[in-house]
């Protein structure tokens, strides 16, 4: 009869090692909640980048040497909010001077992503490449996208 007892004693032990599995993932996705927004947005962004930034300015935000300027550390990824919002909504085709390379090649507007979309994938850049600026949320993307004219 001894021999019986032991697969009953490991069925137990399963069972009891997979319920503490699943109480520790329940305590990870909960901790922390004032960060985890952050954190989201910098995800979701990663995949916006990926899919429509990348083609120009490159997986690591450094460009193309004289087509397509970098996103690490420059004034307009930096600085003003509504600006930046402006170049992803509007496009950017002004010559500029991004530092020490001069660039004249056009970037195309991005008005079909959505206010999240353009926030999070604003926010990504400024928080990635050595970049650390403040997030961009959505509602500050919606005030500066223009109303549409029916
Ligand atoms: C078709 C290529 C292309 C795509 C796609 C593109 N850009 Fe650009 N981007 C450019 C070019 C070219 C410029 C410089 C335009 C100029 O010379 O006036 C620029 C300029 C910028 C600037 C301002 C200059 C700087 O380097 O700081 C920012 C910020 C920027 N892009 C962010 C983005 C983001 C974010 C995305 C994705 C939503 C994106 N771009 C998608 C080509 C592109």
């Amino acid at each position: 009869m001894p021999l019986l007892k032991y697969p009953i004693l490991i069925f137990f032990f399963i069972l009891g090692l997979n319920f503490k599995l699943q109480a520790q993932t329940k305590t990870k996705t909960n901790s922390k909640p004032s960060k985890s927004g952050l954190k989201s947005s910098i995800r979701r962004g990663k995949v916006v980048y990926m899919n429509v930034c990348l083609a120009c300015h490159m997986a690591d935000g450094n460009g193309v040497p004289t087509m397509n300027p970098p996103l690490i550390k420059t004034s307009y990824v930096l600085g003003d909010k509504t600006a930046l919002i402006k170049i992803v909504l509007n496009g950017f085709s002004e010559d500029v001077e991004i530092n020490g390379q001069k660039f004249s090649n056009n970037m195309t507007p991005h008005s079909d992503l959505t206010d999240i979309q353009i926030a999070d994938v604003l926010t990504y850049v400024r928080k990635s490449f050595g970049n650390n600026a403040s997030a961009i949320k959505p509602p500050e993307v919606k005030k500066v996208r223009p109303v549409k004219k029916i």
